[in-house]
């Protein structure tokens, strides 16, 4: 199709295009549990071989990304409730449109990600004033230069912390405390016992390779959080959404559930209180 943007990402930032592909499906099925049009128009407009690079898309999968994807929405909608003009800082946002699905006509919304997946966001997404984009690796703080915490901050980390390793996940969660008192962070994870297969070459569902995923965490480990910052006053699981059919029923109960408990993917909110009084500014 002639003026397609065409997209050459590689390694962990073609994942970019995978959870886009895998959204897109889903919310093109007219009983869809995240619409999403403007994913749906995205995916037409990229320019990518996505069945030759990544496999076909399995409805089962796709209903997983996108309630993944609801679950954040809702960490967003809840945090502009209480913070109409908040800032919220997608990290490795990819080609993601969860700004056209949240946005209350005030909030601000900056998106971080690796120069080549953020110059394909810039070309294919119609950004506006309130929506700043930084190309920045997550891990080098710099982007956290210029940010207006003033009125509320919602660090967001959807599908990226796996792909670090485990100490620079703690470090960009400590970053995180320690610039933003009184915001919150948003994450997901994979098990342990998940991030070892991709570490060995795991093929994916559709049958591609992988990156490896260094970083793992089970529902047992999460009570550590609190110790990569003194500021972290608290770690709260985010259920996943409820959606369609054996998946969708399964998926809010999945903690209860004996085969699933230890050993399934995870969203995580942090809330950093306010600095305590080691971190005071210095008179
Ligand atoms: C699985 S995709 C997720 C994209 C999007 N958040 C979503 O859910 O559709 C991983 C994203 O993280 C970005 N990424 C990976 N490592 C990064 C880093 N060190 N700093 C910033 N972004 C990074 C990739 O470029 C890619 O856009």
């Amino acid at each position: 199709m002639p003026g397609r943007v065409k997209a050459d990402l590689k390694g962990v930032p073609e994942t970019a295009l995978w959870t886009l592909y895998h959204r897109a499906a889903e919310a093109a099925r007219p009983d869809t549990v995240l619409p999403d049009p403007r994913a749906v128009q995205l995916i037409s407009e990229v320019d990518f071989p996505f069945v030759e690079r990544l496999g076909g898309t399995r409805p089962w999968l796709a209903q997983a990304i996108a309630l993944r994807a609801l679950g954040f929405d809702r960490v967003v909608r809840a945090f502009l409730a209480a913070h109409p003009d908040g800032t919220v800082i997608a990290l490795g946002e990819g080609l993601e449109t969860q700004f056209w699905r949240v946005d209350n006509g005030r909030a601000h919304w900056v998106t971080v990600d690796l120069s080549d997946p953020l110059a394909l966001r810039r070309r294919v997404l119609p950004h506006g004033d309130r929506q700043r984009l930084i190309a920045c690796d997550a891990r080098n703080t710099q982007w956290m230069t210029g940010i207006d915490a003033a009125r509320g901050v919602l660090v967001t980390a959807q599908g990226l912390l796996m792909y670090l390793q485990p100490a620079q996940v703690t470090q960009l969660i400590a970053a995180c405390a320690e610039a933003f008192p009184g915001g919150s962070m948003v994450f997901d994870t994979v098990s342990r016992r998940f991030s070892a297969r991709t570490r060995t070459g795991a093929k994916g569902p559709g049958g591609h390779h992988l990156p490896p995923m260094p970083w793992g965490m089970d529902a047992v480990g999460r009570e550590q959080l609190f110790s990569a910052h003194p500021a972290i006053s608290e770690v709260a699981d985010v259920p996943l959404p409820a959606g369609r059919g054996v998946l969708g029923y399964l998926a809010p109960r999945a903690a209860a559930l004996p085969l699933l408990r230890g050993d399934r993917p995870l969203i995580t909110r942090l809330h950093f209180g306010s600095a305590p009084a080691r971190l005071a500014p210095r008179p």
